[in-house]
């Protein structure tokens, strides 16, 4: 029994997902949900591979050539419940001949909607200045209190200008008339069509723009772009947001520059670790927003991203091309 399609294959679905995409998935297979609302541990998640014909995993599984060796050679789809796939080792399913899936497209809306929410969440404190109504602080209406950065007519820097990238730029030009600056590979020809913009080297975004949006997959080369001496670049009015993954940006030299006042604001949806600690100084600095990796967390993206990710296993399950593959 090694990659060819199985009767009832078993699949392993380590996290309950949303909606009602999981019967098909029970219709076909032996499935077994992981019902907690943490995560497996590694040695769980070991002990639960195996013999599995297909895993169904999310971005807090690390699934390594090691778990894949676990799991079993009968092993043939891995359906990851997220656009981002850094949690996958991919060259090691590629080189077992694993088929590996991702849920793009359905949650760009939503996660543009929130890098723009965390745009202006760090630009006009509105976190602190809630709190202070919560905490029965808000005292009187103050000609200098809370003042903050606006976007209209300033510039936009896109850290990797893909299909979220485009989506926030999107926004943020066609709503507030921003300029747009974009990192990106090549030229994005489409792109600049539709809502201007230049492509630059990431120093010149950083040095240029008044709000920079960071849109990059996480690899070995996007891990720490975002450092110290990038951050040393940008404008001290400016703001930064990530809503992409928390390794591209070095935390320690954003605590720096947010204590210094050498940047404005920076509003985060991703951290490392995740959950980041209440501890933390990102966590108590007054400059900066942290949400707990909600970018793709609506109805519609995550019931959207579940039925791709049933129908990535089932394809893969049957060896046929994947609706979504990675590789
Ligand atoms: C992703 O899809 O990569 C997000 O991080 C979670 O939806």
């Amino acid at each position: 029994e090694s990659h060819e399609a199985v009767k009832r294959p078993r699949v392993l679905v380590t996290r309950q997902t949303p909606g009602e995409s999981l019967q098909r998935l029970r219709e076909v297979c032996e499935v077994e949900v992981w019902p907690e609302t943490m995560p497996p541990s590694r040695e769980e998640l070991c002990r639960l591979v195996k013999g599995r014909h297909g895993l169904l995993t999310m971005l807090s599984d690390r699934i390594d050539g090691e778990m894949m060796e676990i799991a079993g050679d009968q092993l043939a789809v891995i359906s990851n419940y997220a656009v981002g796939f850094n949690n996958i080792d991919v060259d090691a399913a590629k080189t077992r001949g694993i088929a590996v899936g991702n849920t793009p497209d359905v949650l760009t809306d939503a996660t543009a909607d929130l890098a723009v929410a965390l745009l202006f969440a760090a630009s006009r404190h509105v976190l602190p200045a809630g709190n202070q109504v919560r905490e029965g602080e808000w005292k009187t209406w103050e000609p200098t209190g809370w003042l903050g950065v606006e976007p209209a007519g300033k510039t936009l820097g896109i850290v990797g200008m893909g299909r979220i990238g485009r989506a926030t730029a999107r926004r943020l030009v066609g709503g507030w008339g921003m300029n747009l600056l974009y990192t990106s590979r090549s030229d994005q020809a489409e792109v600049e069509k539709e809502l201007g913009g230049r492509r630059v080297e990431l120093d010149t975004l950083l040095a240029e723009s008044d709000f920079v949006s960071v849109h990059v997959a996480l690899t070995d080369e996007t891990r720490n772009l975002i450092d110290a001496e990038a951050i040393s670049k940008m404008k001290s009015t400016s703001v930064l947001v990530n809503t992409a993954r928390g390794e591209i940006v070095d935390q320690d030299a954003l605590v720096e520059a947010l204590e210094n006042r050498s940047i404005f604001g920076a509003g985060l949806d991703v951290t490392t670790p995740e959950p980041l600690s209440a501890e933390h100084p990102l966590v108590k600095s007054a400059h900066c927003v942290i949400l707990p990796h909600i970018g793709s967390a609506t109805h519609t993206s995550r019931n959207a991203m579940a039925e791709i990710a049933v129908d990535n296993l089932i394809a893969g399950l049957s060896g046929r091309p994947l609706r979504c593959s990675v590789t």
